[in-house]
């Protein structure tokens, strides 16, 4: 087996020794050229960028995706421009190329980094079909407010998750040698704290004490870098009065300084000149100084760098050693990805576009991504036999094109089977499926289609309602204030329900919603995220009982927007709430007025609970945990303790079930969260079959980040618990003792 990036054997001679042969025989505007990365995406690019790629001013093209032109765009570059250097070739390939998984945040919920990594391994490989041999992904940003559009392109709100597949993301690109074809360099994205914008607003300040940085949003980063990620992308926000851009913190002190990293940065789009619009310079050359100056090495649009850093290194108030380091980091990713044995696509030695295989991954994504939420009376799985009529309503039931959901350039709705398809493909012909689209998008208001939904309801056995938000409405620049079902969606449930017949809710989006207004009105409900091409055949399975729903919520539903952020690794508060001691809005005695009430860390309209905590998921199994218990009472730091417990399927079918691992740290030297997630595994069960489940713990593991901002455990008592969400209450406790 060939070494694999992060290994030192591959970071060994003679890469380095053929970067510094080829940085000695470059002029300065060469090595310029290396830090510019050009839009291709205008007109025909050949055309318009052939000059530049001559002259050596472009190191690296973006969007474009067609196989004849980056072959021709790379021609130009290895053949006519002096030093033949080929180009990096990036594109946004996020979750999926034309075979569209699930969003990540839909991958997330499968909590499955096999499958995790297979879904970007069918990515990366498709992309390379087309040339493109590097994507701006995984967005691995932790991310607490779902009104945050981008909370879709991420692993969402948990910090052991998210590093956990943020690892399998860059491994499934990357691949063990990203000579082979079908892999691609990776970007860890965006470096860091975007998901902390204020109130949700993409792009919006961000302010976080360095502890919480260092605990919360630098971990899944530093995994990637552990893990090889070949480039890292700064985040567009600002980060306690510092835009990452020009964070010499972030990009030189941590990353480089304390993880090693030997990759390259590359700047958001046009960050570079954002940072005299977030009021951090006065103009483009002082733009393009600070980014360079903080270690932002290559430059995408915006343009600052091939105008102006020539300018500051003749003026002395720019080092070339900067420029050196920039190129040098560029140069050795272009190297390991092997472009300069042969920089051109691979169409001929890979798998067509949507083969059987990448859609069976994209169907086995799907299915384990979608979280069952609700199953009153166990309504579902739906029964085939006697079944005579379906009433399919909504305006998700039948769009191609929003269940892909957000960030699918190349992703064919042509491609795409709906639900609507694929539960007449599964019923045949001796079942009505009746379709009702009821509402032209998610956000129609209610109207005389609403009246028609109601007539076919009323006939069927079951009324599935195929709800949520388009695809518009996540992903970047979309954040909402309000998280509830768009348009008159909540009226058309209640108009359904008022019918009598059963009523399914699939529910697909970007981001987790406030569903409080329906959840009580609906019989079951199927949170679907945006599933992608493959999403209808598996909420079709899903349904009729072919599979039974096995994903976990990746991020806290809340109950009203209000409460948000509201996340399962809170800290406890010096007033911390119980059932007890709270008081609702609507029970405060206004006769007898009350002072207190319940002085402790609540809503009184809402409450401290959300809706769906972290981690929840409903199966068609009955799954009971029993019997925890930890392997020693005390350990040393330094050792490790196994916690485990039992878990029976006591339903009647077999099925997959996400069991996870959280401990509390009681006394620390700085407070730690009520829960933290430490370990989970998938594992099936076929019906009265018990499995031990064990967690083995090392000390390392629940190091923190202290008081003098150094990683390290502390001694003292924890508490342990294994169970199926993160409200678990099957508990153990074991003491950590100093080292000897
Ligand atoms: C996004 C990045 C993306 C880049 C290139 C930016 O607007 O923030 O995540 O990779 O565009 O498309």
């Amino acid at each position: 087996m060939k070494p694999s990036i992060a290994s030192p054997l591959y970071h060994a001679e003679p890469i380095e020794q053929r970067i510094r042969a080829l940085l000695s025989r470059m002029t300065l505007p060469e090595k310029i050229g290396q830090m510019n990365q050009r839009n291709a995406s205008e007109g025909y690019a050949p055309d318009y960028l052939a000059e530049e790629l001559r002259a050596g001013r472009v190191g690296s093209v973006l969007n474009v995706a067609d196989a004849g032109i980056v072959d021709e765009l790379q021609r130009i570059a290895v053949e006519e421009s002096r030093l033949g250097i080929p180009l990096l070739v990036g594109r946004d390939v996020i979750h999926g190329f034309r075979t569209v998984m699930p969003i990540p945040l839909g991958q997330a919920a499968s909590w499955n980094p096999e499958l995790v990594r297979e879904c970007a391994s069918v990515a990366a490989r498709e992309a390379a079909t087309t040339g493109i041999n590097w994507t701006f992904a995984p967005m691995i940003d932790v991310s607490r407010d779902p009104r945050w559009g981008r909370i879709a392109e991420s692993c969402g709100e948990d910090v052991f998750l998210t590093s956990r597949l943020a690892v399998a993301m860059v491994e499934g690109f990357q691949g063990e040698d990203l000579t082979e074809p079908g892999k691609l360099a990776a970007c860890a994205k965006h470096f860091a704290g975007y998901g902390a914008a204020e109130s949700g607003r993409d792009y919006a300040t961000t302010s976080i004490p360095e502890i919480e940085l260092r605990n919360v949003y630098l971990p899944p980063f530093q995994a990637a870098v552990d893990a090889g990620v070949a480039t890292l992308m700064p985040s567009f926000s600002e980060l306690n009065g510092i835009p990452p851009t020009g964070s010499e913190f972030l990009l030189r002190q941590v990353l480089r300084d304390e993880w090693h990293f030997d990759g390259f940065v590359i700047s958001d789009w046009d960050s570079v000149r954002q940072l005299r619009t977030h009021g951090l310079t006065e103009n483009d050359a002082e733009s393009a100084l600070a980014a360079a100056a903080a270690g932002v090495d290559m430059e995408m649009a915006g343009g600052a760098y091939i105008d102006h850093l020539a300018g500051l290194i003749e003026e002395g108030r720019l080092s070339i050693d900067v420029i050196d380091s920039a190129v040098a980091n560029i140069l050795r990713i272009k190297f390991r990805l092997g472009l300069f044995e042969d920089p051109f696509s691979k169409r001929d030695r890979l798998p067509p576009l949507l083969d059987a295989d990448a859609l069976a991954t994209a169907k086995a994504a799907a299915l384990q991504s979608v979280v069952m939420l609700r199953n009153q009376g166990g309504v579902l799985p739906l029964r085939t036999d006697g079944l005579a009529m379906v009433a399919a309503i909504g305006p998700l039931a039948d769009a191609p094109y929003e269940q892909l959901g957000t960030w699918i350039f190349d992703g064919d709705p042509a491609c795409t089977v709906t639900p609507l398809r694929a539960i007449e493909a599964l019923l045949g012909p001796g079942v009505n499926v009746h379709h009702v689209r009821a509402m032209e998008t998610s956000r129609s208001k209610a109207g005389p289609a609403f009246d028609e939904a109601v007539a076919v309801a009323r006939d069927a056995d079951v009324a599935l309602l195929f709800l949520g938000e388009e695809s518009i409405l996540s992903g970047e620049a979309h954040s909402r204030a309000d998280i509830g079902l768009p348009g008159d969606q909540v009226e058309l449930v209640r108009r359904i329900r008022a019918t009598g017949t059963p009523l399914v809710a699939v529910i697909m989006a970007g981001r987790p919603l406030t569903l409080t207004g329906i959840v009580d009105e609906v019989d079951a409900i199927l949170f679907a995220w945006h599933p992608g091409t493959m999403g209808g055949p598996a909420i079709a399975d899903l349904l009729f009982g072919v599979e039974s729903p096995s994903g976990k919520l990746p991020a806290t539903f809340p109950r009203m927007v209000g409460q948000v952020p509201i996340y399962y690794s809170q800290k406890n508060t010096g007033k911390p709430p119980s059932p007890d001691m709270i008081v609702h809005i609507d029970d405060i005695d206004t006769h007898a007025p009350q002072t207190s009430l319940g002085m402790t860390a609540f809503h009184l309209d809402a409450g401290y609970r959300p809706l769906f905590p972290f981690g929840f998921g409903l199966s068609y199994a009955e799954f009971q945990y029993h019997d925890i218990r930890t392997s020693a009472a005390e350990i040393r730091l330094g050792e490790s303790v196994t916690i485990s417990a039992e878990l029976t399927n006591r339903g009647g079918v077999a099925a997959d079930e996400v069991v996870q691992c959280y401990i509390r740290d009681l006394v620390g030297s700085v407070t730690r969260p009520v829960k933290e997630l430490k370990g989970f595994r998938r594992i099936r069960l076929e019906p009265g079959e018990t499995a031990t489940v064990e967690f083995e713990l090392h000390t390392d593991e629940l190091a923190f980040f202290g008081r003098e901002m150094r990683l390290a455990a502390e001694p003292g008592e924890f508490h342990a618990w294994i169970g199926g969400d993160s409200d678990t209450e099957l508990k153990t406790t074991f003491r950590i003792l100093a080292a000897d």
